[in-house]
């Protein structure tokens, strides 16, 4: 189902959009109830938003050490996930979104808390822009949180596939994760079954998450486009 919830004729830029979003899933946000939040510069936007309405909510339960920064210096309450048994909604971005829902997640190293926080709740609202609506999964490198000594096998195992996987850095040194761990960015898949995928990944060694969320998939996208936000059902 898609339905306009903004209209105009111009273009905005993906700053715009991100807002537009980020604004947009404030309606999702249920009275009452802890929302789980997750990070990146589309959520930060929902952050932002969120503060408005901050007074109906006891608070949110957080993707990582950045979004419970953002979340506190707006005097959002902050809840450890341990805190709480359910979630009404997870609202996060993502890095690429196919046709049913399923997504890429990792882009800003947080994988592994969201999809611990996304498996909290009873629907995961994702938000973003058109550009990262895919047909199918894989065009954007695909993030693997690993133990770092099992990074070397791990990067074989996704070379027998196909794929190139690379250690992510920063600063001239392997990034490490709010978890303690590294990150492998793994370009030239195609993920044609993305459920069958993240099983089988998930089972190797030395893996701690695959940025693939098709167990935790979207039920609903805001999708940022030029006609304003689009929503869609999965
Ligand atoms: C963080 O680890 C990611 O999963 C983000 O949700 C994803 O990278 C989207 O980030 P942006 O909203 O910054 O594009």
């Amino acid at each position: 189902m898609t339905t306009a919830a903004a209209s105009s004729v111009s273009q905005y830029s993906q700053d715009e959009l991100k807002t537009l979003v980020g604004q947009a899933a404030l309606k999702y946000v249920v009275a009452g109830s802890i929302v789980g939040v997750g990070t990146g510069s589309t959520v930060n936007k929902f952050i932002d938003a969120l503060a408005a309405i901050k007074d109906s909510i006891p608070g949110a339960v957080s993707s990582s050490v950045a979004s419970t920064e953002r979340l506190t210096a707006l005097g959002i309450k902050v809840f450890d996930a341990n805190e709480v048994q359910r979630l009404a909604v997870y609202i996060d971005g993502a890095d690429e979104i196919d046709g049913q829902g399923f997504m890429v997640k990792g882009g800003g190293a947080a994988l592994t808390r969201e999809k611990i926080v996304a498996a909290l709740a009873d629907r995961f609202v994702c938000i973003a822009d058109e550009s990262k609506r895919v047909d199918v999964l894989g065009a954007f490198p695909l993030p693997v949180e690993v133990i770092p000594m099992a990074a070397g096998q791990i990067a074989r195992r996704f070379e027998a596939l196909g794929g190139q996987a690379q250690i992510r850095m920063k600063d001239g040194a392997p990034l490490v994760t709010d978890n303690g761990q590294h990150i492998l960015d793994v370009r030239g898949l195609k993920i044609a079954d993305p459920l069958a995928f993240e099983s089988e990944v998930n089972q190797w060694p030395g893996v701690v998450t695959i940025g693939v969320f098709a167990h935790q998939k979207a039920a609903v996208c805001l999708l940022g486009t030029a006609q304003g936000v689009q929503t869609l059902e999965y």
